[in-house]
């Protein structure tokens, strides 16, 4: 057993885990999902979809798990939904299909898994799994973002090759496996006490944007993701959240302060001000490095001319402007760098006087910008160092948590 099996295996042994199996490609993946569940010493009821079933048979999940399968809400010989939202410590739905994604956000109970999703108070997890374009419809962030400020966790999906001949590669695949048992032991894992409970931190989000004229800015690529999922760890330990967030697409995590901005010099603005006297401050957001010398007051017009030169200044580094003066705040850092090389994350760390960095290389496909999931290396202020996925963005933020909690006070 690795160190990391034995760890899953320290939280969801013993735990009552409902696996729902939706009618995607990936079902049949739910047969190696319950495997590792039951490896790590977890009960396992297995709960098929109709469309389920039409990928892979109950007896298939019966024989690995030992136990029922159910699948239909009238059958009067399964264990009743009721029955079975009782006996379970936490549900997870993998793979989830964009129809079961809708149905659960929703609220629908129109067959025996969303039935047991309603009547279920305790923890569930998706994991999607579908073709890139159906994950990037509108109907299906807005049932995504329902599921998260309802409270439910999602587990990817992660870019790779999708499942049917000639889909090619894209964004929907169904975490592996592995990683959707270890997302859900870190989401299962009991919190010891934490140094965060009743302490005010800053979590800073998002892209900033420099106007260029009336209409045009510049940004970047940063979805919010990785700092609202710093945010959510945080609240759930008890600790007071403001976020400041640039401009983002993603609905505000519940239960947390928002302060929306636009600018770097806004976000400094509202940064400095939280800052004062908070326990810590996670520097997640991407702001820009420059901003336009002059903004001009309307619309540039093309006016025939083949170029244009756009004068730029540099933007203050707000968290090292807070290391010169920490205040015994304790200071998180984000170095997206494009390569594995820790050098320059390193160099920022001590620039910056800051507590720990974490860097992360965007040209990786499962992380940095506008992706689920992420894999970073955790550098200290002292010189120790801890690598961190590829996991879920929330999973991720745990760990950082984690981190910063070591330079915490008591
Ligand atoms: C071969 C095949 C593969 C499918 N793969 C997926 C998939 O990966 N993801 C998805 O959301 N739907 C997929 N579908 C569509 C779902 O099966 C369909 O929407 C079904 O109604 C889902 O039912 P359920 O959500 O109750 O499981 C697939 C359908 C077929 C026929």
């Amino acid at each position: 057993m690795s160190a990391a099996t034995a760890g899953q295996g320290a939280v969801l042994s013993g735990r009552r885990v409902v696996l729902g199996v939706g009618g995607s490609i990936a079902a049949y993946k739910a047969a190696s999902l319950a495997r590792l569940l039951v490896g790590v010493g977890a009960q396992v009821r297995v709960v098929l979809t109709g469309a389920a079933a039409r990928f892979v048979g109950p007896a298939l999940f019966a024989g690995l798990t030992g136990e029922p399968v159910a699948t239909d809400l009238f059958e009067p010989r399964t264990i009743d939904h009721i029955a079975l939202a009782r006996w379970a410590d936490a549900g997870l739905v993998a793979p989830a299909t964009a129809d079961l994604l809708a149905r659960a956000a929703l609220g629908l109970a129109d067959d025996y898994l969303t039935t047991w999703l309603l009547a279920f108070p305790g923890p569930v997890a998706f994991a999607p799994a579908m073709n890139h374009r159906m994950w990037e419809q509108p109907a299906v962030r807005r049932a995504v973002a329902t599921l998260r400020a309802d409270g439910r966790h999602l587990i990817g999906p992660v870019y790779g090759p999708l499942g049917a001949p000639g889909e090619g590669e894209g964004h929907g695949r169904l975490a592996e496996p592995e990683a959707i048992v270890a997302a859900l032991a870190s989401l299962l894992a009991p919190r010891a006490p934490t140094r965060f409970a009743g302490r005010r931190v800053v979590v800073t989000a998002g892209p900033t944007r420099e106007p260029l004229d009336a209409v045009r800015f510049l940004s970047n690529r940063s979805s919010g993701r990785m700092g609202f999922a710093l945010a959510e760890a945080l609240r759930d330990r008890g600790a007071a959240v403001t976020v400041v967030r640039g401009p983002v697409a993603l609905a505000d995590p519940p239960r947390v302060r928002v302060l929306g901005v636009e600018t770097a010099l806004e976000m400094r603005e509202a940064v400095r001000a939280e800052a004062t006297g908070a326990a810590a401050v996670f520097a997640a957001a991407a702001v820009s490095d420059w901003r336009a010398r002059a903004v001009a007051p309307g619309k540039w017009k093309r006016g025939g001319a083949a170029e244009r030169t756009i004068e730029l200044v540099a933007n203050p580094d707000i968290l090292a402007e807070l290391g010169r003066d920490p205040q015994g705040t304790v200071l998180v850092g984000f170095a997206a760098e494009a390569g594995g090389d820790l050098a320059e994350a390193r160099r920022k760390l001590d620039a910056k006087g800051l507590h720990l960095i974490v860097h992360n290389d965007v040209l990786h496909p499962d992380a940095g910008f506008e992706v689920e999931t992420n894999r970073v290396t955790i550098l200290h202020r002292d010189g120790a160092v801890a690598e961190v996925g590829p996991l879920h963005k929330r999973a991720v933020a745990e760990a950082i948590v984690d981190a910063a909690e070591r330079w915490l006070p008591e």
